[in-house]
């Protein structure tokens, strides 16, 4: 598909469940880290909406970091190969981090996140996921808060983009080719 050619959708996830399952997810996460202090780590692109809708309804004391990852290259599957393309600034070391990802679709970027992450020596790391296709796994991870599971269809919405385009719908959408 190139960018120039049209991209219709229909809706997967309203915008509603959305606003609602992030109500869940954050009194889960309020309840586990209740007197602790939180490093919550934005990874870029594709999680920029959902983690700015999750922090506002956290009560936790907590600083942001924002970690760029690519790794699609604009293509709709996983090359396997990524690359940092913002790093985190804060020294992590005892730290309790949580990692805020849009889609964990092979794992292999959650994977190579982890790896660099622990490397780091955090106090805990967890993970935040909006979005999980159980089917693509090609590694064994553990979600600790899943907003929900997907098949494998090509997603976009909600900061979730294809080439860049469609971060903006308000919900998750499946794309369809128009032409
Ligand atoms: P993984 O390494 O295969 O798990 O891919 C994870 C990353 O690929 C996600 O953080 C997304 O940025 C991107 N990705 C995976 N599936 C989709 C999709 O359906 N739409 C848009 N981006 C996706």
């Amino acid at each position: 598909m190139s960018n120039a050619e049209r991209l219709s959708h229909k809706v997967l996830i309203p915008e509603i469940r959305i606003k609602n399952r992030i109500k869940e997810l954050s009194q889960q996460i309020n309840y586990d880290y209740q007197d602790k202090e939180l490093v919550i780590v934005c990874v870029l692109k594709g999680s920029f909406i959902f983690f700015a809708d999750l922090i506002r309804e956290l009560e936790v004391p907590l600083s942001c970091e924002f970690l760029g990852l690519s790794s699609y290259g604009g293509k709709m599957e996983t090359s396997g190969e990524v690359k940092v393309t913002l790093d985190i600034t804060e020294p992590l070391k005892g730290k309790n981090v949580l990692i805020v990802e849009d889609i964990v679709d092979s794992g292999l970027t959650l994977q190579y996140m982890l790896n660099m992450l622990r490397a780091r020596q955090p106090g805990s790391l967890r993970v935040c996921a909006l979005l999980h296709k159980p089917d693509a796994m090609k590694v064994k991870l553990d979600i600790d808060y899943l907003g929900f599971k997907i098949g494998n269809e090509f997603v976009v919405g909600y900061g979730v983009d294809y080439q860049e385009r469609l971060r903006c719908l308000p919900y998750i959408g499946i794309v369809e080719k128009e032409h």
